[in-house]
């Protein structure tokens, strides 16, 4: 693993709970060989052995017995460089980093196919739920015609607990970050690039094609305030930050689609009007199955680290998902 934070903390306690029930299912006895961090002496929620801690990716990457690479830094600048010398090494990887995939995802999973190695991403979109296997697999049979939701934990933690205690907007953005929900700079979740990224991700894998981040209408929440969405209340809405991605039109065997992330009213009937707190929840039609609704934590340590063991070693090649993009 290449990084133990928050989230690589979560992996290391779930394999270490579970490694032995996860080879009784899938024939693969997981095994954390090597951890990279930043500092030795980070204080950690969770304790991880001072023995599998480097301040060397290369020392996980470049490691002949490392199978499997996880990546759990973040951001677009180590991550990047760790996932290319990993794939080029043939090696698989595993990743919840959204940022890097909406803005370097062709790139990398094309050296992922010209390498013949497997890159996984389930926990970049909607934490613990798992809808990019669900979009993927599951109903692979539909054509997309919607797909809208929270995804976003922290903007919709801050949200709900304007709602229900009053409170300001900068309190509850610090308890988010206590939580472990915010990314490092939390700007990315209050201004809409993170929804945006995991908005980009499924309409990318939805519709088969990259979607340019710039040609996203992104708008956050950083501007919103208390009188906004008791205001929304009273008039019989909740107010939610939505990502959605619409289907216009097909001509001449193209797909026409619509990609935003913006604060949105629900009506309080609806059932995106229950995802409260933390969680997320993300309605996809096709035109076959016609609704389905996918709900569960969207961010935090367990959540995630579950979203990131979905793979295993011996998991089909992933990289069908986008490398055709
Ligand atoms: P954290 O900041 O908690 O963890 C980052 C980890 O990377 C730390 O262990 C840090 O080391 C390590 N690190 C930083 N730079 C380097 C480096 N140069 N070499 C080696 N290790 C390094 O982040 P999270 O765990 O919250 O997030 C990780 C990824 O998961 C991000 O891509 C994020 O977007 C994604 N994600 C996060 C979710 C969440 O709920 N938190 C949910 C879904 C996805 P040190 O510990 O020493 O500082
Ligand atoms: N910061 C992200 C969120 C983490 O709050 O949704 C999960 O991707």
């Amino acid at each position: 693993m290449v990084g133990g934070g928050t989230v690589g903390g979560g992996v290391y306690q779930a394999i270490d709970r579970n490694a032995l029930l996860i080879a009784s299912r899938t024939g693969v006895l997981l095994k954390i060989k090597r951890i990279a961090v930043k500092a030795l002496d980070e204080p950690r929620s969770v304790e991880i052995p001072v023995s599998l801690l480097t301040t060397d990716w290369k020392e996980v990457v470049n490691d002949p017995e490392v199978q499997v690479v996880v990546e759990l830094v973040g951001g677009t600048g180590v991550a990047r460089e760790v996932i290319l010398a990993a794939l080029e090494q043939g090696k698989s990887v595993v990743t919840a980093n959204k940022a890097l995939l909406a803005s370097h995802g062709e790139e990398l999973f094309k050296v992922a196919q010209e390498n013949d190695a497997a890159l996984f991403y389930e926990a970049s979109v909607a934490g613990g739920i798992p809808l990019i296997r669900s979009i993927r697999e599951g109903l692979v049979c539909n054509r997309f015609l919607n797909i809208s939701g929270i995804v976003n934990g922290t903007c919709n933690y801050i949200l709900t607990q304007m709602e229900a205690l009053g409170h300001g907007f900068e309190e509850v953005l610090k308890e988010a970050q206590t939580n472990g929900y915010a990314e490092a700079n939390p700007a990315l979740d209050v201004e809409g690039h993170d929804a945006h990224h995991k908005i980009s991700i499924l309409a990318s894998l939805a519709y088969n094609a990259w979607v340019a981040p710039e040609k996203v209408y992104r708008e956050g929440i950083s501007s919103i305030t208390g009188l906004d969405i008791q205001t929304c209340k009273e008039w019989g809405y909740k107010l939610k930050l939505l990502g959605t991605v619409k289907h216009i039109s097909r001509e001449a065997d193209v797909d026409h689609i619509q990609v935003r992330v913006a604060p949105t009213l629900i009506p309080q009937t609806h059932i995106l009007a229950s995802v409260d707190g933390v969680f997320n929840g993300v309605s996809v039609r096709g035109d076959v199955v016609d609704e389905t609704f996918f709900y569960g934590r969207g961010a935090g340590q367990d959540a995630t680290a579950s979203a990131t063991g979905t793979t295993h070693p011996n998991e089909p090649d992933s990289t069908g998902c986008c490398a055709s993009l």
